[in-house]
């Protein structure tokens, strides 16, 4: 399974990227925007951190200015993939760039029809929400999950990305399922590394091993 992280914020990337345990970031307009930073920049400064994927999302809401917008991300470097709302326009806009051989990443993904029409639209990565489901009573998971189950059937050259992701039991259920991909916020990969009982047991070892020192 690959680790996206989910964020723009430049110094959560470099900590993350030094465990190495990082296959590429998700962005979008919120996450950007928190950054208070030139959307460009920020997204070179990702690339050049991290040697994989990285999502940049359009702005604009027709197929044509999407198009044009996709564009001008790609230049800022060969590692951009395109993030597009599964619209009807988004829809057009990533058929257009799929023909170009231009990855896209079709997001806003809340049913496995919508997965299945972003793939036959030649999208690249389909992110299905999963916390946004979960909020609302849906299954998030499960719908990942049937996302993936699409893709493996048909052999699409697609992965699914798990977005949304809200804490660790997320991201080990979408491996449970055999979601390609899941992309998580900082903390959450925190928390993934976390677990009481190796803290006690480090805090045990030092205490012995500096016992048998004196
Ligand atoms: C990533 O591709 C998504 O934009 C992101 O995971 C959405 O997360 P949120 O539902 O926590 O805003």
């Amino acid at each position: 399974m690959k680790l996206f992280l989910d964020t723009a914020d430049i110094e959560e990337i470099r900590q993350a990227a030094d465990l190495g345990v990082i296959d590429g970031v998700t962005t979008n307009p919120t996450l950007i925007a928190k950054e208070k930073k030139d959307f460009k920049s920020v997204i070179r400064k990702i690339c050049e951190i991290i040697d994989g994927p990285v999502s940049a999302e359009v702005t604009s809401t027709t197929s044509q200015e999407m198009v044009d917008e996709a564009y001008t991300l790609s230049k800022i470097h060969e590692n951009v993939v395109i993030k597009i709302p599964l619209t009807k326009d988004g829809l057009v806009a990533a058929s257009k760039l799929a023909e170009k051989e231009v990855p896209v990443n079709m997001t806003l993904i809340f049913s496995p029809n919508q997965a299945l029409l972003a793939c036959k639209a030649g999208a690249r990565y389909v992110s299905p929400f999963v916390g946004r489901l979960d909020d609302i009573g849906h299954d998030g998971v499960l719908i990942a999950s049937q996302c993936q189950d699409i893709i493996n059937t048909y052999d699409f050259d697609a992965e699914v990305i798990a977005a949304s992701i809200r804490h660790p039991m997320h991201v080990f259920h979408c491996a449970q399922e055999g979601v390609d991909i899941a992309t998580v916020p900082f903390k959450v990969l925190m928390q993934m590394m976390k677990h009481p009982l190796t803290d006690n047991g480090l805090e045990q070892f030092m205490r012995d091993w500096k016992s048998a020192q004196s």
